[in-house]
């Protein structure tokens, strides 16, 4: 008996209780990391207009907004801080003040929620005002080394807020051992580092420029960001950045990137994260809008495609929304 009319696969999945038996369940919530945006002052809740349902908060507001998905039990945030044109100049130093919207925010959202895992965005594009992730040199190219060494205290002061990890975004090479050393320099010994060790140059990332002003102001990011046609140096970038002492490793985007997230699963022991960008939130609910899908069934497919493909945790727009996305 090897196949029809004696084997019929359907029977599996003829009805609901049947395939409530073997369906796999959807990634639970202490898998997911909601990316925030904060910024100055008190009282802000400002919507971005390219991600609905997603918003600008000021720290008191970011607190409120976190009650519903904490008590959901998402696993944790990923903090982006928000400066403002004046505030900003060539090296983005407003990134390490310690008094800094970030920074604020880790020290009240510890307080608050002690159990909610409180990661930090690493990177300068939001603080310079050519909106590149590290300070330039004459040629127009960013400054390495110089951005490594930002970066660095970008970390530490992160760290000196109470943040449970930092998640190092710029794609400078070396800026996992650099901000390492300096984490263990400044005795540092518990903050994790989640690096965004194999980040595509990609144009899925363009609602969250507007929420965070930082698109640059001249050229792209492809000298530092990785080629989506260049599938193994995007791998080797995740090797490296293992070598270098990343306790996590991310794939981001996600969804256009499947394979790049299975392959990586396959070469690595260490935490897999993925990085659900807002260009794939815009896209389903731009959608869903139009009548060309249901967007709780997008939603759900869509986030059970990263975990097939082998993510740990998934950093996703949506984890602010699971309850009523994803439940
Ligand atoms: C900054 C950064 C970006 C994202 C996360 N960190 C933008 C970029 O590299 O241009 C994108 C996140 C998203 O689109 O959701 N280095
Ligand atoms: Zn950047």
């Amino acid at each position: 008996m090897s196949g029809y009319p004696e084997i019929r696969l359907r029977r599996l999945r003829l009805t609901a209780p049947r395939r409530r038996l073997f369906d796999e369940p959807l990634p639970g919530p202490e898998k997911f990391i909601w990316p925030v945006f904060v910024g100055a002052g008190r009282n802000l809740k400002e919507p971005i207009h390219a991600m609905p349902g997603q918003y600008r908060y000021s720290v008191d507001t970011l607190l409120s907004a976190l009650e519903q998905p904490v008590r959901e039990g998402i696993g944790g945030i990923l903090l982006f801080g928000l400066s403002g044109a004046n505030r900003k100049d060539g090296k983005g130093s407003e990134a390490w003040r310690d008094d800094a919207p970030v920074q604020r925010a880790v020290r009240a959202v510890k307080k608050n929620f002690p159990h909610l895992v409180v990661f930090t965005d690493v990177c300068l594009c939001a603080y310079t005002h050519h909106g590149h992730c590290g300070p330039l040199r004459r040629d127009g190219q960013v400054d390495n080394d110089a951005a490594c060494a930002c970066l660095a205290r970008v970390a530490v002061s992160h760290a000196g807020a109470g943040a449970d990890g930092v998640a190092p975004s710029a794609m400078m090479d070396g800026q996992v051992i650099t901000i390492h050393r300096a984490l263990v320099e400044a005795r540092f010994l518990d903050t994790l580092l989640m690096s965004y060790s194999t980040k595509f140059a990609s144009s899925l990332y363009g609602p969250f420029r507007e929420a965070e002003q930082s698109a640059p102001q001249s050229g792209d990011r492809q000298g530092y960001q990785t080629s989506y046609r260049a599938p193994a140096l995007a791998l080797r970038e995740s090797e490296m950045d293992e070598a270098e002492g990343a306790d996590i490793l991310m794939v981001k985007p996600a969804l256009f990137y499947l394979d790049v997230i299975a392959r990586l699963r396959q070469n690595t022991q260490l935490p897999l994260a993925a990085y659900n960008v807002s260009g794939e939130y815009a896209m389903l609910i731009a959608a869903a809008d139009r009548n060309m899908g249901d967007l709780k069934a997008l939603v759900r497919e869509s986030l059970f495609a990263i975990h097939r493909a082998g993510a740990d945790l998934i950093i996703s727009y949506w984890a602010g929304r699971y309850g009523e996305v994803v439940l």
